[in-house]
């Protein structure tokens, strides 16, 4: 027997269907320490950002920020979130795989893992989502993350390289591209030692 073909919606929306954050409240550690606080009048945007964690973390800092997920159980947490800590935020569902809404100053990635083919797509979907001059930053696991038992994908095809972000983000300026070996504490599904690649990139002011 096949397996029936399941929607992101579908695979994320009964993990987020319960009153804990799954992968927690507080911001993705590596984002907190490279995005700068706003200047006034400035826009973020958090693609796939699950319950909110890091989106409400910006608007804390100053940002315009919109933050857009798939699955409609992540959103309603996101707002939840965001109003509990008094911030607004433009949380909608939406799917990342096409034009982004707009473009922005800062673009924020957090654990966002494709197939080959969608990935691409995100990757075009993240150089338009930003303004000339639009800082990105990216974390996700690495190949290094395979054996670990502390979240992400196990196909390989679905793990970050350096030479493949390096070559995936060669339109931008890249000012970090690194390996790490960490200790995530993020909710229930992130903890532990993980592997980690981490990017920032800035887009040329005349593009
Ligand atoms: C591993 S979670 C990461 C959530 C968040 N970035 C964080 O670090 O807390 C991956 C997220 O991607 C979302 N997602 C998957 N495919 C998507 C798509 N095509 N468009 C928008 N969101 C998507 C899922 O609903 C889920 O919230």
């Amino acid at each position: 027997m096949t397996n029936p073909v399941t929607t992101p919606a579908d695979f994320w929306n009964p993990k987020f269907d319960t009153r804990e954050y799954i992968f927690g409240k507080t911001p993705n550690t590596f984002l907190t320490a490279v995005i700068p606080p706003a200047q006034s009048g400035q826009t973020a945007y958090a693609p796939a950002d699950g319950e909110g964690r890091n989106g409400v973390y910006l608007a804390q800092i100053g940002y315009d920020v919109t933050s857009v997920d798939i699955a409609e159980k992540a959103v309603e947490k996101a707002r939840l979130l965001a109003a509990d800590k008094g911030v607004e935020i433009n949380a909608t569902v939406g799917d990342i795989m096409g034009a982004p809404p707009a473009e922005f100053d800062v673009v924020i990635v957090s654990f966002m893992h494709f197939r080959p083919d969608d990935h691409k797509r995100f990757v075009d979907h993240l150089i338009a989502a930003l303004k000339p001059g639009g800082l990105l930053a990216i974390e996700g696991y690495s190949l290094d993350q395979l054996p670990l038992q502390s979240g992400g994908p196990k196909s390989e095809d679905m793990l970050y390289t350096r030479q493949k972000l390096a070559d995936d983000f060669q339109a931008l300026h890249i000012t970090l591209l690194q390996d790490t070996r960490r200790t995530l504490s993020e909710g229930n599904r992130h903890q532990g030692e993980a592997a980690t690649i981490q990017l920032v990139a800035r887009k040329a002011i005349t593009a």
